[in-house]
């Protein structure tokens, strides 16, 4: 049988906990129908859970008639929850404290006149509601390979969307400061996230092979499955136990397994026992 390890900080971070736990309570409180924009969190299997239990997804306002809407940990476009309030539909909100700080910072920045820089993905969710707070024009760069200086203003507010890695942040903001006369740096990056990579780096070391678990359309968790792959540790990224077939465990091989902070623990569990059957 293989060795089993699983890293302390794999699974929900607190902010999607917190999420998903007043979802399921708007629902025992104001009863249906309750929707979410969007996913609540991108883990199919636990959506699914929810659907199930009677939580329902909206793209836009447009498709809510009546009942209560729940903003996510991702947070949403500024407007949206005056809209909503407008229309007399019930609103919760569950954006991510962490990522509310991320909003608050990019409207501040852009409020003294600074050109804001968000380093992340311009299509995460996350970012296209931070990017609603900017007053003025706001940069968004995945890394230091987009860093554009004819784009730049003489004086920039960098930030970072929660889950990226401190690192990509301070290769952008090492990448800008020659073409700048002020930069201005505020580290938004999510400490549960920089934990979490941390702890899954130092355990893909010490095993054969490395299994991340968690949505395939999990930003984080794709980017944990990367970083832990850089490692040069053999590594799989698998959204449920059923993937496992597909993945060859010699004998007696040590696992190590960690998952993104939109997996929940049941996903994980079962993978683990699974694991444990080998
Ligand atoms: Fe919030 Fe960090 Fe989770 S920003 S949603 S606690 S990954």
């Amino acid at each position: 049988m293989a060795e089993i390890r699983v890293a302390s900080s794999a699974g929900f971070c607190f902010g999607v906990r917190r999420a998903v736990d007043l979802a399921v309570q708007a629902l025992v409180d104001f009863g249906n129908p309750v929707y979410t924009l969007g996913p609540i969190i991108h883990n199919p299997q636990e959506v699914n859970r929810l659907r199930e239990k009677g939580l329902l997804m909206a793209e836009s306002l447009i498709e809510i008639e009546s009942g209560t809407v729940v903003i996510r940990s991702h947070g949403a476009p500024r407007g949206i929850i005056e809209t909503a309030a407008r229309r007399g539909l019930g609103v919760v909100d569950a954006t991510c404290p962490l990522v509310k700080r991320l909003e608050e910072k990019v409207r501040e920045l852009g409020e003294t006149g600074l050109q804001v820089i968000i380093v992340g993905e311009s299509d995460h969710p996350e970012v296209k509601a931070a990017l609603s707070y900017a007053a003025g024009r706001c940069l968004v760069w995945r890394g230091p390979e987009d860093i554009d200086p004819g784009q730049m203003e003489p004086s920039v507010g960098i930030v970072a969307q929660t889950t990226q890695s401190l690192e990509n942040l301070q290769l952008v903001v090492s990448g800008c400061v020659p073409f700048c006369r002020e930069v201005h740096v505020f580290n938004t990056v999510c400490e549960a996230t920089r934990k979490r990579v941390a702890e899954a780096l130092a355990l893909a070391r010490e095993v054969d092979l490395m299994i991340v678990v968690g949505g395939k359309n999990s930003g984080n968790t794709k980017r944990l499955a990367e970083a832990v792959r850089r490692t040069g540790t053999p590594t799989c990224h698998i959204e449920s136990s059923r993937e496992l077939r597909e993945v060859s465990i010699p004998k007696g091989a040590s696992v190590g397994v960690t998952a993104g902070a939109s997996t929940p623990s049941w996903v994980i569990q079962d993978v683990v026992a699974v694991l444990e059957s080998v």
